[in-house]
């Protein structure tokens, strides 16, 4: 099977890349490196097991003749490249909506094209300022104006979820949306907010761990290898095509818990330190208060279920992160 794995430099990318190999695929990247890293994916580039089936293309998934080519010559496509994380697309509001947009567009053209399975990486950010627990793929999305500009991530996935929807309606096209609720796990960089690396590496310096707004909001964590499970479940699954699933973690835990036991693990003598939103993000900034997923759906179709839970994740973290001083992850 060859697979093209578009982000596939990135945190969750990286892993899903080394899945495949492991699993004897020829894997194909494309990455514009713009938040991942050539760094994750260094040592499977040094295997010598890879050395024949794993290549990687640093270009932009908007470059037309570059996608044409690869996604002609693969088999399947995991489209994972995405302007990512709060602080990053507040940062470069055009490029994200654009990335976003018209990058998925762009790869949901040529795999129309080429008659090739996809699956879209959306977000639980879709959902928008809910209250209740926990989210169901039917619900309502709710969300600020746009003069709010963290809106325009959901936004954005949401319309690529619409983009698949209609072509997998009006073409046929064979595609599912995964939709991800936090992902965490080795790899991944607190340099656009992600809160475990973020505390985990405050943590380990002896530096205070910043909580944004009053830490009560609450959020699941799910192991990045778990995710990556459910991801080649729901590729190789025909029943999944044409829908959205939920991917998440069940374990609700507050910000601010999640910082004391991140101190407590971590040995650390670290103080919290709370941040008003307006101050971490932007005038108005608004989160979410809860975000909790049903996956139920994605157990009924594929039997996905978390396998490691919040100690068991956040000691992989930990160690990982104590292991690396002085690289771009910490
Ligand atoms: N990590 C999470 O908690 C989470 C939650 C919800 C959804 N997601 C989704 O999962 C996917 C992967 O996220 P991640 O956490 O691995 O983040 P990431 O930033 O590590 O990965 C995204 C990758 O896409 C690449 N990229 C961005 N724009 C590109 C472009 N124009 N052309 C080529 N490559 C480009 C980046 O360089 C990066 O390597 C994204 O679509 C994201 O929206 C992640």
């Amino acid at each position: 099977m060859r697979v093209l794995i578009t982000g596939g430099a990135g945190f969750i990318g990286s892993h899903l890349a080394e899945a495949h190999l492991n699993k004897g695929d020829e894997v194909y990247v494309i990455d514009d490196l713009s938040t991942g890293f050539l760094d994750n994916i260094a040592g499977l580039q040094k295997e010598k097991r890879f050395k024949d089936r794993f290549f990687v293309t640093v270009d932009s998934i908007l470059n037309h003749e570059k996608m044409l080519e690869l996604v002609g010559i693969c088999d399947q496509v995991y489209h994972l490249a995405a302007a990512v994380g709060v602080l990053y697309v507040l940062a470069h509001p055009f490029e994200s909506i654009r990335t976003n947009i018209q990058g998925t567009e762009k790869v949901l053209e040529l795999c129309n094209k080429f008659k090739k399975r996809v699956l879209i990486t959306s977000s639980s950010e879709v959902y928008g300022k809910h209250l209740h627990a926990p989210l169901v793929e039917t619900d309502n999305v709710i969300y600020g104006p746009s003069t709010k500009f963290r809106w325009s991530y959901a936004a954005s996935k949401l319309m690529d979820e619409f983009m698949a929807l209609a072509y997998h309606r009006t073409n046929g096209l064979d595609v599912v949306i995964a939709r991800l609720f936090n992902t965490v796990g080795p790899r991944q960089t607190g340099a656009y907010g992600m809160v475990i690396p973020r505390f985990v590496g405050q943590a380990l310096e002896g530096k205070a761990l910043t909580v944004y707004g009053d830490g009560k909001q609450t959020r699941t964590f799910t192991y990045v290898k778990d995710v990556v499970d459910a991801l080649m479940g729901l590729m190789a699954s025909p029943d999944a095509t044409g829908q959205v699933f939920n991917v998440g973690g069940t374990e609700e835990i507050s910000i601010e818990s999640l910082a004391r036991k991140i101190i407590a693990m971590t040995g650390s003598d670290s103080t919290i330190e709370y941040i008003p939103y307006d101050v971490a993000f932007a005038k108005d900034f608004e989160d979410m208060r809860r975000r909790v997923p049903s996956i139920q759906k994605i157990k009924d179709c594929i039997g996905f279920e978390p396998k490691t839970d919040l100690n068991g994740i956040l000691e992989n973290v930990i160690k990982f992160m104590s292991e690396r001083k002085g690289t771009i992850y910490r």
